[in-house]
């Protein structure tokens, strides 16, 4: 989009994957590159925005421009989000945060035994934070979740969206099919956009800085309502 519709405006976006360490040298993960929240940092700083970036292990380039806060957990993106998001106009919550962490993280390698045949690893919740910035006083900050599901049903998958929005507080719901070759990593991506009254607000099918700016184009109508 050739247009400065979010001069003035203050936006943090989350971008990236959590990953909760189990010893110096291993992690829980998952397969976000970064690319879906880097593209959006990079419309809204486009279309005139002050970008808070928070970059949980991007596997992209930084977008130019932006005020890059680096974490890799969940308790780190939660601290970071906190500390960036009172008073902005729009927080947008691409980042794939873990749900679970380890209970414990071990100081030293973990070692196999040469007698066991498995390890169990026992694991805690993490915080939502997008519910808890939902849950808290938010005065006028457009809260933008995301739901990535594996769902393949159409109907099945909109309910869960539907549902994951009223769950969390969120404005607007970006809701993304993913799977083994679907939304992570790719250069594209297929999203459902769902409003406060559980509406389609749009179907978008492209490269991710098009999905991007599809999400801006209604973050941008909700803030000059
Ligand atoms: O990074 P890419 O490779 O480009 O891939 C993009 C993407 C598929 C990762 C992205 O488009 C996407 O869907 N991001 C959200 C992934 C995710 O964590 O979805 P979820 O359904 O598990 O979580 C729902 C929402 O709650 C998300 O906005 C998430 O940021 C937030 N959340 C989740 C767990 C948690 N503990 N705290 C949270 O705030």
């Amino acid at each position: 989009a050739d247009r400065r519709d979010l001069v003035g405006r203050r936006i943090v976006v989350t971008a990236g994957g959590t990953r909760e360490p189990l010893d110096p040298v291993r992690f829980l993960g998952n397969r976000s590159s970064g690319k879906q929240g880097v593209a959006i940092a990079d419309a809204a700083r486009a279309r005139g925005a002050e970008v808070v970036l928070i970059a949980a292990n991007l596997e992209v380039a930084d977008p130019a421009g932006c005020d890059i806060r680096r974490v890799s957990t969940a308790l780190e993106l939660q601290a970071a989000v906190t500390a960036a998001a009172a008073g902005v106009d729009a927080v947008v919550m691409a980042a794939a945060v873990a749900d679970y962490r380890p209970a414990s993280v071990s100081e030293s390698k973990i070692k196999k035994d040469a007698s066991d045949s498995g390890l169990t690893l026992e694991l805690v919740r993490n915080p939502d934070i997008l519910a808890e910035l939902g849950r808290a006083p938010h005065d006028g900050t457009i809260l933008v979740g995301f739901a990535a599901e594996t769902e393949p049903d159409d109907d099945a998958r909109l309910a869960l969206g539907r549902a994951k929005r009223a769950a969390k507080g969120a404005d607007l719901l970006v809701l993304n099919r993913v799977g083994w070759t679907e939304g992570f990593a790719n250069d594209e991506n297929a999203v459902t956009i769902i409003g406060r009254d559980d509406t389609v607000v749009t179907e978008v099918h492209g490269a991710k800085l098009s999905v991007a700016d599809a999400i801006l184009d209604v973050v941008g109508s909700l803030l000059t309502e």
